[in-house]
This record gives C-alpha cells, sequence and structure tokens, in this order.
C-alpha cells in the first residue's frame, strides 16, 4: 500500500528549511488543547514519532500507528525512555484498534480515513487532521511541471473534497487553510525534492536543466524560499 519509501531523512533540517515567516497555528498547543490527564490519543502515520514526544506530559497513553518499517525503527529509538507512547504498525485504512478506543485522533501530513478515524474515537471524541494544501511549493511542482507532481493523480487531494467528506461523517467540522514561508539552502532544495514526495522520479543529474533554471530564476545568495500550505480539520465525532 505504501507507494512512496518514506525515510527518517523526512525529519531532517534540510527537508524542513528553516521559518522566515511565521505558522498559521501552533499544532501542539491544538493538540494539548484536547488533553485530559486520562485521555488517550492515537497518531496515524507518526513516521519517527518526533513529533509525539511533546505530548508525553499532556496525555496518559498515545499510540503512533506507522507501516513502514524504517520510520518504524527510528520511532522505536526516539521513544525508547518513554513509557506512555507505544508504537502499532499499520495503515490508515484499516485501523488495527477496537471501535471507541481514543479521546483524540492526530494525523499530521500522512493519510487518513474519516470512517476508520470515526469508527476508533470515543463518542464525542475529536481529530485533528493537517494536511498539505493545493499550493504547497507551488513555483517548485510548476517548474517540473503537473505530470510530475507526486501527488497528480489523487483528486482527493482538494480542499473542498476534505472538507465534503469530513462533513459527510463527523458532526462538527472546523476547516481552516494557512501558510507561512521558509527558507532552504540550494543544497537543502535538492535533499528536499530526493526525500520528499513532491516530484516524480526526481533525480538531481537527469534534473540538471531544470535545476539550473530553478538556480538562475529562483536562487538569490544561495538560497530559495518556498511557500508552505496547510489545511487543518478539527472534528467532533
Ligand atoms: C510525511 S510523513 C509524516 C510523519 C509524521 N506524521 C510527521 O509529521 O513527522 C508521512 C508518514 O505517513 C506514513 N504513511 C504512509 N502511508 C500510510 C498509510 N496508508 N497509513 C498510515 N501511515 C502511512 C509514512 O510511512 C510516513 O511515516
Amino acid at each position: 500500500m505504501l507507494s512512496y519509501h518514506y525515510t527518517p531523512l523526512l525529519d531532517s533540517q534540510a527537508v524542513k528549511g528553516i521559518d522566515i515567516t511565521s505558522r498559521p497555528w501552533d499544532l501542539n498547543d491544538r493538540i494539548k488543547s484536547y488533553a485530559q490527564p486520562d485521555s488517550i490519543m492515537l497518531d496515524i502515520g507518526c513516521g519517527s514519532a518526533k513529533k509525539l514526544l511533546a505530548f508525553t506530559n499532556d496525555f496518559l497513553k498515545i499510540i503512533g500507528l506507522e507501516p513502514n518499517d524504517l520510520m518504524y525503527t527510528q520511532a522505536q529509538k526516539n521513544i525508547k525512555s518513554i513509557s506512555n507512547i507505544f508504537l502499532i504498525a499499520g495503515y490508515a485504512q484499516q485501523l488495527p484498534f477496537k471501535s471507541e478506543s481514543f479521546d483524540l485522533v492526530t494525523e499530521m501530513l500522512a493519510p487518513h480515513d474519516n470512517a476508520e478515524v470515526f469508527r476508533v474515537l470515543k463518542p464525542k471524541g475529536h481529530a485533528i487532521l493537517e494536511k498539505t494544501g493545493e499550493e504547497d511549493k507551488k513555483w517548485l511542482i510548476d517548474f517540473f511541471g503537473q505530470d510530475r507532481f507526486y501527488f497528480k493523480d489523487c483528486a482527493d487531494r482538494t480542499k473542498n473534497f476534505y472538507i465534503q467528506d469530513a462533513k459527510n461523517i463527523f458532526s462538527k467540522v472546523q476547516f481552516e487553510e494557512g501558510s507561512w514561508k521558509t527558507v532552504y539552502t540550494y543544497d537543502e532544495l535538492i535533499v528536499l525534492l530526493e526525500q520528499a514526495p513532491i516530484v516524480k522520479n526526481f533525480n538531481k543529474i537527469n534534473d540538471a536543466d531544470i535545476l539550473a533554471r530553478i538556480k538562475k530564476d529562483y536562487c538569490k545568495n544561495g538560497k530559495v524560499i518556498l511557500t508552505q500550505q496547510r489545511y487543518l480539520l478539527t472534528v467532533e465525532k
């Protein structure tokens, strides 16, 4: 089911870049606002689980779900000294949990399935779902052409789809969108293109001509600026 080879390098500074404008919301604060001393959280597609470390004191128990072996192994290392974070291997489309198990379900830039999220949430439970927006890294994607865009064929990655799909299932749906700017060195941009699912079949040798044009048109003092765009759905069962 995994169509992209995710690696723990996705967590590197090179891939994340450096924020030069402020983010539209503080995702950690949003997640913590749903925490109670006895609440249980599930994070779908937790990757290296680094982001979960921020919540250990806020939730009774946190489960990270991750299907990718490399990510899972890295996550095991990252949580080894934490007693209330647990990892389970599995997919968003078939959550390996009993119905009504969680107070909060999160998903940060990973796939999710609303019917499955609904099923595993306790009555009146909440989910916070973070998606990459359609304008995310737009000039970069346009430079390589829509045919090379990794998610070109995923018609369900639009804002309207996310909103409607959530409204079909949950009793309350709040949608927000926001963007901020991030700076990368030219070398970091190459790492980003090699590690993140942005451009299909990216290869810095084969794509040398395109990279030369990016360097000429978009690189200032050896750096490029990208716009990051996110959608945030906060839903209640
Ligand atoms: C972009 S990474 C985000 C990781 C982490 N949530 C974060 O924000 O740092 C996407 C993660 O989703 C996982 N993933 C991909 N397909 C999945 C699926 N069908 N079900 C659950 N997780 C999936 C990948 O293995 C990867 O770890």
